[in-house]
């Protein structure tokens, strides 16, 4: 979360800040703002909301220079308004800031007492007013930084900008990723590839503890120990550096669409062509005696989704916990087990927590990750990638089935190593699952039956999602796009336990949206949807023609998915899940790329 960009160089850098910006505003969008050296001295224009409110300050007052900062917030400390927005100023020194610094208060109070006052409620203002006095008594702003850094706990990535020095950023990373960026008498300094992409390919990924010192001629990197080192140069991928939304009226409307393509290109990192299964880094599950899966929000529902095809196709038992919670409750850990860690940013901070108390207690890491080079990839024993591509939409949509898809080549390989599947039933499973991109696309049909009810379903003020078997968690997950992106209170539930409780919520006309191909369930879920029908609930029914037909009695409003093998069932039906949210979304005409107080990468405990 909060998006950072600088430039060193040798043009005119106040549009290209506003540029990638804009690339970064999915990372926060509480404020933003800039800093660029203004004769010798940064000249800030700064604007509560999104970048376009910095947009329009910046047009009132334009001012540029060949170098600059420019930040994107999602707030943690201090209200979202135009003082707390970043860059932050303190005699000399320009910063901005990604993460969370524990002891601002410590700090701040011993800055106090040495006379130094601060204008903001920020934990972020602290460090600038730190390496301000440092250089006050007489160092310079390489060592003013390096000694802050030594003093400074929590999780952070910062660009320093500083008066007077037209030729240097200094950039520094620990728990907050940072990339350098190297361009042709240019450097980039930015939160992730998307922030540098457009401006040069090679980029240099900082690793933790590293700080940089940024010149129109390149960068020195130094490790956390203050050693110079070097890091290797990454060329990114053209399609890293590009996000745009096309034909399409939002980002999350456009990652809907790519999934078909995405899933193949995820399953073609798995599945041969004769149909086995390959894992990465020697990953053999007959080695394990469970699987505890930690991830947070839409990620974790992926992991609960894996937990039955785990269980019934590998026999392998599964844990899922939500990664906030897991190191907090102490669990006894049995170093037999395969840690599994599922996110598309690389960089949940709760989730990378997780990682690193599995691995201090010795367990084996693995970690399936939409960014190859975030923190997290980095950290875990053994990489499995999801092919996704980069993600814009704050709710998380092809990220999510291109992980579905993942862990079902996995739970399948896991089932042949262990020896649950017979190679005749492993080759079925793979066949199966190379065949989900395709009735993807047939679900993808689903869209206009689902946009003539988006109306009515904008109206509502709580509406239920009910499934049974790895249609609970996807009612989960389809409560929770709706709610993020529509405003909307929706939860959802197993089926069978609506009537411990829930049921009670249910008044005429509530909508209650049931999530049930017509498989081995279907009777059971059909019972729960007379149970609801009869006491007035609207239902909407996403199944098969065959499911749908054996509900007409109840008159449910039908959206009718296509067929499928029950293994890849639920990433099909992912797709009108997340349709429904997405016009019920633009029906309330909210802002659904970037729905209010979220962020895409929640880099904060
Ligand atoms: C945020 C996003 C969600 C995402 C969750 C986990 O809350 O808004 O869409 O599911 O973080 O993110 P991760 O990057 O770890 O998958």
């Amino acid at each position: 979360m909060c998006g950072i960009i600088g430039i060193v160089g040798d043009k005119p850098v106040a549009e290209r800040l506003l540029d990638g910006l804009r690339r970064l505003e999915y990372r926060g969008y509480d404020s933003a703002g800039l800093a660029v050296l203004d004769d010798g001295k940064a000249a800030r224009r700064r604007a509560a909301g999104k970048i376009k409110a910095l947009e329009s300050a910046f047009e009132a007052d334009p001012v540029d220079a060949h170098i600059g900062i420019a930040h994107t917030r999602w707030a943690t400390h201090g209200a979202p308004n135009e003082t707390n927005a970043h860059p932050h100023r303190a005699g000399r020194v320009t910063v901005i800031h990604n993460g969370i610094i524990e002891n601002f208060r410590e700090l701040k109070d011993e800055l106090h007492a040495k006379g130094r006052t601060f204008v903001t409620q920020t934990d972020s203002e602290a460090v600038a007013v730190l390496v301000d006095q440092a250089m006050d008594e007489g160092i310079t702003p390489r060592e003013a930084v390096q000694g802050a850094l030594s003093r400074l706990e929590g999780a952070f990535a910062l660009v320093f900008l500083f008066d007077g020095e037209d030729d240097l950023l200094i950039g520094a990373r620990r728990g907050s990723p940072l990339v350098v960026g190297l361009g042709d008498g240019e450097t980039y300094l930015g939160s992730d590839a998307m922030a540098v992409g457009p401006l040069t390919r090679r980029v240099i990924y900082l690793k933790e503890g590293d700080w940089a010192v940024a010149t129109r001629a390149g960068a020195t990197v130094y490790d956390e120990d203050n050693q110079e080192v070097t890091r290797p140069v990454a060329l990114l991928e053209a399609n890293q550096a590009v996000a745009a939304k096309g034909n399409h009226r939002h980002f999350m409307e456009k990652e809907i669409y790519e999934q078909p393509e995405v899933v193949a290109r995820t399953l073609s990192a798995y599945v041969n062509e004769d149909l086995t299964i390959s894992l990465r880094d020697g990953l053999d599950f007959s080695q394990f005696s469970r699987v505890l899966i930690t991830a947070c929000g839409t990620a974790s529902f992926a992991g609960e989704i894996a937990r039955y095809w785990f269980e019934q196709v590998a026999k392998l038992p599964v844990e899922v916990d939500i990664a906030s919670e897991f190191r907090y409750r102490e669990p006894a850990l049995d170093t037999g087990a395969l840690a599994l860690f599922i996110s598309q940013s690389g960089e949940t901070a709760d989730t990378l927590a997780a990682l690193r108390y599995c691995k201090d207690a010795g367990l084996t890491t693995a970690a399936l990750v939409n960014v190859p080079e975030s923190s997290i990839a980095r950290e875990a024993d053994i990489v499995l990638p999801t092919l996704a591509g980069p993600e814009i939409g704050v709710a998380s949509t092809k990220a999510f089935t291109c992980q579905l898809a993942a862990l079902a080549a996995l739970a399948v390989a896991a089932g042949a190593q262990r020896g649950a599947l017979s190679k005749d039933e492993a080759t079925a499973h793979a066949r199966s699952l190379m065949h989900a991109p395709h009735l993807m696309n047939k679900a993808l049909e689903t869209e206009t039956d689902i946009q003539a009810m988006a109306q009515e379903l904008s109206r509502a003020r709580d509406v239920l999602y009910l499934g049974r078997g790895v249609y609970f968690p996807l009612a989960l997950e389809g409560a929770l796009k709706l709610k993020e992106i529509s405003y909307i209170h929706a939860e959802g539930y197993a089926a069978g336990e609506l009537k411990h409780g829930p049921i009670a919520l249910i008044e005429d006309g509530t909508p209650v949206i049931v999530i049930a191909p017509h498989d081995k369930l279907f009777d059971k879920t059909a019972s729960n949807m007379q149970e609801v029908a009869a006491r007035g609930a609207r239902l909407v029914l996403i199944s098969d023609e065959k499911g749908l037909k054996e509900a007409a009695d109840l008159e449910p409003a039908g959206i009718a998915a296509p067929e499928a093998d029950p293994l890849i069932a639920p990433i099909v039906y992912a797709v009108p899940v997340q349709l429904l949210a997405y016009h019920v979304a633009v029906e309330k005409g909210t802002d659904v790329d970037q729905p209010r107080n979220l962020a895409k990468s929640v880099t904060v405990e």
